[in-house]
């Protein structure tokens, strides 16, 4: 029977992201960037965010493309973030059809139709993209948010750095441990994201993920979970100083329900340690899945 350490371990390698994966990620990348060349003045174009630093979780939703946008296109800069987000969201009505195209504050989703099994597997297919207009600032971009009404400032670099600097102190065992979490955190059992956006796990695991890895998934989750649930009350700023807060996607309410759902993983992740001690493996293996979800291994 499989232990609960080669179960984490199998759970970690099935969240992360494999050559026919980042094929599928680029040939889309390709499709929409050749097309959105058509319809705007585009510098240059690149695949970001969790994605780009391997902490997205799976099935791969969501993966950002950064659109940074030529001088020629600068006019846009000046007037309210919904103009470029209402232009780049109609060209991509055009190719997609309106059912296949969601506006969001920051940018363009694309869903490609890609239908998600019960074992949350995709056929190694990319679900969705967000198309992000930006324009280049310097070292760093601005990217319009119609939540606010205003263009926030962003460096892709400086997370991914942060990222690498923190998965190195941490034995190499940082990004898995965050993609684990996220991927809780899209679990549907829970009806909605309990933390929203899921880079504040990103970003507390910065700072909650400290000391040092100490051998063992289990005891590591659930520290992790015990930790994200004291300090989601706190204000968690934007890691490269450039944003607003990442804690400002949650008001109180939503807080306290992330605190409560957070603390319930911590207490199952005990119960799930304490089968494994009194040599119930098989029952720790089924309060890990529960936990966890369908990608978590049972055999
Ligand atoms: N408030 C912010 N200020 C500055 N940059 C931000 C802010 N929020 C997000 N970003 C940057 O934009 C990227 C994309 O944002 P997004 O919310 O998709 O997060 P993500 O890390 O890609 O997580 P997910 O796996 O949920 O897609 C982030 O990875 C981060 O680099
Ligand atoms: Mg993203």
């Amino acid at each position: 029977m499989l232990t609960v350490d080669e179960a984490f371990r199998k759970f970690k390698s099935r969240l992360e992201l494999n050559d026919k994966e980042q094929k599928n990620a680029s040939a889309r990348h390709t499709e929409v960037r050749d097309y959105l060349a058509t319809k705007f003045a585009v510098e240059r174009s690149f695949l970001t965010g969790s994605y780009a630093r391997h902490t997205k979780t799976k099935p791969l939703k969501d993966i950002d493309i950064f659109f940074v946008l030529k001088e020629s296109e600068k006019h846009y800069r000046s007037k309210a973030p919904s103009e470029v987000v209402n232009a780049f969201y109609n060209a991509l009505v055009e190719k997609y059809g309106a059912s296949a195209v969601r506006k969001q504050a920051r940018s363009v989703n694309v869903d490609f139709g890609v239908v998600i099994d019960a074992e949350d597997n995709t056929d190694y297919r990319v679900v969705s993209v967000d198309v992000v207009p930006a324009f280049a600032e310097g070292d760093n971009y601005e990217i319009p948010d119609t939540d606010t009404g205003k263009w926030i400032k962003t460096n892709p670099e400086i997370h991914a750095r942060k990222a690498v600097a923190a998965h190195q102190a941490y034995s190499s065992e940082w990004k898995g441990l965050v993609r684990m979490v996220k991927y809780w955190n899209n679990n549907a059992r829970h009806g909605e994201k309990p933390v929203k956006p899921s880079f504040l796990i990103e970003v507390m695991a910065l700072e909650c993920l400290y000391g040092g890895w100490q051998g063992r998934f289990d005891y590591e989750i659930q520290g992790f979970f015990s930790t994200l649930a004291d300090r989601i009350f706190d204000e968690w700023p934007d890691p490269a100083g450039l944003g607003p807060a990442i804690s400002n996607g949650m008001d109180d309410a939503r807080k306290r329900r992330a605190h409560d759902l957070l603390k319930q993983a911590s207490r199952e992740a005990s119960i799930a340690i304490d089968h494994a001690r009194q040599g119930r493996n098989g029952e720790a293996l089924k309060a890990w899945r529960a936990l966890f979800g369908p990608r978590f291994p049972l055999s």
